[in-house]
Order: structure tokens, then sequence, then C-alpha cells
């Protein structure tokens, strides 16, 4: 199976808007790459580039397949309004010399097979996008790329279109989705593609990410029986540097704050046995807090340009 390199990729519109600059990353088969970004970072440049829907400027995007079994659905709907639902996907099936029995398939998996019969023009707009994918997905194909295929979708629907893409790509497929929806990214994704006013922030794996964006975890201790004032103070003075800790009022509990890549192993052991532990319970940052926390304090990820797998 072919990987996918995109190459020094800038695109600047006719309006003089430079969308992306200088954009280069690879991704190997078998990956559910996920591209996040703030709105207008570039995001659906990128993948329509990649798709072939529109041209680079400068630099190019490379795979060793034809055009033809790269699978897209762009940001904006685009499915034949007069056509019904089930002749949209089987239009694409035909185009694609795709059986007709994987028309019937994405009719099922979509929850579109009630609705089959009915105009495009007439349905709902998450029914319009669960069209769009069944287009997009029901032929075999080595590259999928998809733009905010769960914008719209129900929770439901969602977490199934990403599932489903994962488990495409983990048949040996390269799967390219834009998303703004972090949770369901960090669930369902392998990498990340960070792209911020048109240039690569990040390319990682998404656990990486976080941990390299300085995630955190926090400890959270209950203790059966209260600390003694000098247990509390022995406790603040053993703290390693980076972590930090709070201790409740009341010396019944505390919690710690460690960098997520400290692991939990080390925050237990470092707890003195004498305290009367009763529960615990750790609370570790999203990439969508990371996320968050970054763009607050607008700073870069260090060190996390571009790192190959
Ligand atoms: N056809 C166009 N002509 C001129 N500028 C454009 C065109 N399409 C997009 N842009 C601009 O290029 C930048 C990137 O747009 P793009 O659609 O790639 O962003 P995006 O990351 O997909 O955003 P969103 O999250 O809102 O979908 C934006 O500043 C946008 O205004
Ligand atoms: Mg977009």
């Amino acid at each position: 199976m072919p990987s996918l390199t995109v190459d020094q990729v800038t695109k600047r519109y006719r309006n003089g808007k430079e969308a992306l600059s200088g954009v280069s990353f690879v991704v190997e088969p078998g990956t559910l790459l996920a591209v996040v970004g703030h709105n207008g970072a570039g995001k659906s440049t990128l993948l329509n580039i990649i798709s072939g829907l529109i041209r680079p400027s400068s630099g190019a995007v490379r795979t060793d397949i034809g055009r033809g079994r790269v699978m897209w659905a762009p940001q904006r709907t685009m499915v034949d309004w007069s056509l019904t639902v089930r002749q949209n996907i089987e239009l694409v099936a035909r185009l694609t010399g795709t059986p007709a029995s994987r028309v019937d398939l994405m009719l099922q998996l979509l929850d579109l097979e009630k609705i089959q019969g009915q105009q495009a023009e007439y349905i709902s707009g998450g029914q319009l996008q669960r069209v769009q994918i069944g287009r997009a997905l029901v032929a075999e194909a080595a590259v999928y790329v998809l733009d905010e295929p769960t914008a719209g979708l129900d929770p439901a629907a969602g977490e199934l279109v990403m599932n489903h893409l994962r488990d495409r790509a983990a048949g040996g497929s390269t799967v390219l989705v834009s998303s703004h929806d972090l949770d369901a990214v960090e669930r369902t994704a392998s990498d990340l593609v960070l792209l911020d006013a048109g240039r690569l922030q990040a390319h990682l794996p998404i656990q990486e990410f976080i941990r390299r964006a300085g995630a955190t975890m926090k400890v959270n201790v209950t203790l059966g029986a209260r600390m003694t004032v000098s247990q509390a103070a022995a406790l603040a003075d053993g703290l390693p540097p980076d972590w930090s800790l709070e201790t409740e009022p009341d010396l019944t509990g505390l919690s710690v704050r460690a960098p997520l890549a400290t692991g939990l192993r080390p925050v237990l052991a470092w707890l003195p046995p004498d305290l009367a532990v009763q529960d615990l319970s750790a609370e570790k940052q999203s990439l969508r807090d990371v996320y968050l926390a970054r763009y607050a304090e607008r700073t870069p990820v260090p060190e996390s340009v571009t790192v190959q797998q």
C-alpha cells in the first residue's frame, strides 16, 4: 500500500490569500490522520489539494496510486440533488466499479435504508451528510479524505462514522479526516496534523502530541483519617519541582498535579505509606484540554514540528 507525501505545499488563492505555507508531512497506510486547527487554518484547502479538487500554487502531493482510488467528501455538501439517497450512492458505486452489495452495506451502516427512496433535496442536513459520507466510503480505496464528516451528525452517528473510519484505516487504507470534535479525534485517530494560519504546527501520534503539549494529570486522594500538620508539611517539602500539591483545608484529602508523561506509578509511589488512603482518582488532560490551553496562552508546541513516526 502506498504512503501519501505532502511536499512543501503552498496555496495562494486568486485574491492573494495564502491559505497554506510550505506544508510537508508523510502519512503511512493504516493511519487515521486527524487534521485539526482553528476556522480558517487551512484544513479544507489542504484536504482539497490532497483530493485533487484544487491545485497547489507550489509543492506537490505524491502517492503512487491513481487519482481514482482517492475517495473524498468535501466540507461543502456535494450530492446530486435530483437523485434519491440510494441513487446518489449507487452512482459512485457504478463509476468506481463497486458491487451493488456495498451500496446496501452503506445504506445500512449509515441508517439510510428507510429513506433510500427519497430525493436528496428533501432530506435533513444530517441525512445529507450521511449520503455524502456514503458516497465517499462506498468504494474500496487506498486513500479516503473526509472534511468534517461528523459536522451536523447526531452524537451516535458521529461516533459510528469515526469508528468506521478507524476500521478502514486498520484495514490498511490511509484515512485523512478534519474535525473540530477533539474528543472523537482522541478516541479514534492515530495521528494528528495541527495547522495554524496555513502553517504546519505539529505532526505527531495523538498521545505524543498531548504529552509534548504539556498535558498534566491530577491525582485526587481521599484520606480515611486526617493527616497531621507535620505529614502535610513533609508532603509539601518532598514535592518534585514540576509537580504541584493542594491539600484540603481540613487535611482529609490532597491532590497532586504532575506532567502526564510522569505516569501514575511514580505519583502513587511518592505518597507516604503512613497516609490513610481511602480513595484515589486520576484526571488526565485530554487533547481538547491541551488544545484550548495552547490557544489561550498562544504558546507553540515545543519541539514538535513535523516529527516522523
Ligand atoms: N476560494 C477561496 N478564495 C480565497 N480565500 C479562500 C478560499 N477558500 C478559503 N480561503 C481562505 O483560506 C483560508 C483557509 O481556509 P480553509 O477553508 O482551508 O480553512 P479551514 O481550516 O478549513 O476552516 P474551517 O474550520 O472553517 O472549515 C481562510 O482564510 C479562508 O478565508
Ligand atoms: Mg474547512
